[in-house]
């Protein structure tokens, strides 16, 4: 952040977008892409997740095809819901698979509801709500025998395990940098398949997706043949100063490492709870789960409150308790203190 500000008093502004600014969007997204399995050129940033599901919702129309059927879940994030939610105003129609026990959805049932009319399938890869994960492969594997394309919200999966968006073959990733990326808030990303980017031509849009931004053309729109024709307008600098050291951080101790010692600890967090007779609302299966373990405590922020107050940080969410999310510059005498001292306050 003092290096923004330094540029932005020692730089005129001009200054600055033509030395640096202007390139900072795509070598930002092109370090996501590492550490999403993507190759170069395949990440657009985006003000957040959000905006990121929105960009994609607006390259399709609903009405003009039976092809008009989005399959998501009920372990997504609520903004998603909501985002698919107003697309029932313009001709979709949404099937959100239930899980029975908030925790988990059988991936069955997922692929199952994969038909001949499903447009998109989008998931999270890891529910915000119970560490769940999802089968990838065999969801796009069935996507692809019906012809559906395949949406990931990877917000809670980045940066805490390897993701493969290529080898996946996977249509659009989306997510944001303030969780295990360790970034600022706010940048969003997107992750468009090489091989789909130029068919597709957002809605949501703006002048610098333009092939020639700085002509200042009137319409009619002209795309860029790139992942850019997904942005809008003017990006969010300061935003994307904030993210770059976790993203190199994260790439320099490689997400391989960041997982072997998160499923250690989680292993660790997860006897501790069982031994003392504490509910685990997270999978117990580590294929299942992502870096978080969710502790079922029955009043939830009063508790992360009281764990504030001895240095042990967690958040927590309704109905399935504390979130605990060990990243990899956490000590194991670390993660044993707070269980300890979590055992003390139950
Ligand atoms: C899975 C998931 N998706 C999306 C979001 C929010 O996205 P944004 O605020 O960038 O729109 C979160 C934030 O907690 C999340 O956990």
């Amino acid at each position: 952040m003092l290096a923004y500000y330094d540029a932005w008093e020692q730089h005129t502004s001009e200054d600055a977008w033509a030395t640096s600014w202007w390139e900072m969007s795509a070598q930002v997204g092109d370090r996501i892409a590492q550490l999403l399995g993507g190759e170069p050129g395949s990440v657009q940033v985006q003000p957040n997740a959000s905006v990121a599901l929105a960009s994609v919702v607006s390259c399709f129309d609903f009405n003009s095809s039976t092809r008009n059927k989005i399959v998501t879940s009920a372990l997504d994030f609520p903004s998603m819901q909501y985002v698919w939610a107003a697309q029932e105003r313009v001709g979709a129609r949404i099937e959100v698979v239930p899980s029975d026990d908030g925790i988990v959805i059988p991936t069955e049932r997922i692929v199952d509801a994969i038909d001949d009319q499903t447009q998109l399938v989008a998931l999270s890869h890891v529910s915000f709500r119970s560490s769940y994960r999802v089968d990838v492969e065999a969801i796009v594997e069935r996507a692809q025998q019906h012809g559906a394309l395949v949406l990931l919200d990877v917000y809670q999966s980045a940066g805490a395990m390897e993701l493969k968006a290529r080898a996946w073959e996977v249509d659009f990733l989306i997510g944001g940098t303030i969780k295990w990326l360790c970034g600022g808030p706010a940048c969003g990303y997107l992750y468009v398949r090489p091989e789909l980017q130029n068919e597709l031509e957002p809605k949501l849009t703006g002048w610098v997706a333009h092939a020639s931004p700085f002509d200042f053309a009137p319409p009619p729109m002209r795309y860029t043949d790139s992942v850019r024709r997904f942005a809008q307008g003017t990006p969010g600098i300061p935003g994307l100063y904030s993210v770059i050291p976790g993203l190199q951080i994260i790439a320099e101790v490689g997400v391989k490492a960041v997982r072997a010692e998160s499923e250690r600890r989680s292993e660790f967090i997860i006897d501790f709870a069982l031994e003392r007779g504490w509910k685990i609302n997270s999978p117990r299966d580590v294929n299942q789960r992502g870096g978080s373990v969710m502790v079922y405590v029955d009043d939830g922020p009063a508790m992360v409150k009281r764990l504030a107050e001895r240095s042990v940080f967690v958040d927590c969410r309704p109905g399935v308790g504390l979130r605990m999310s060990s990243h990899f510059f956490n000590t194991d005498e670390e993660v044993r203190a707070a269980m300890e001292i979590l055992g003390e306050l139950m």
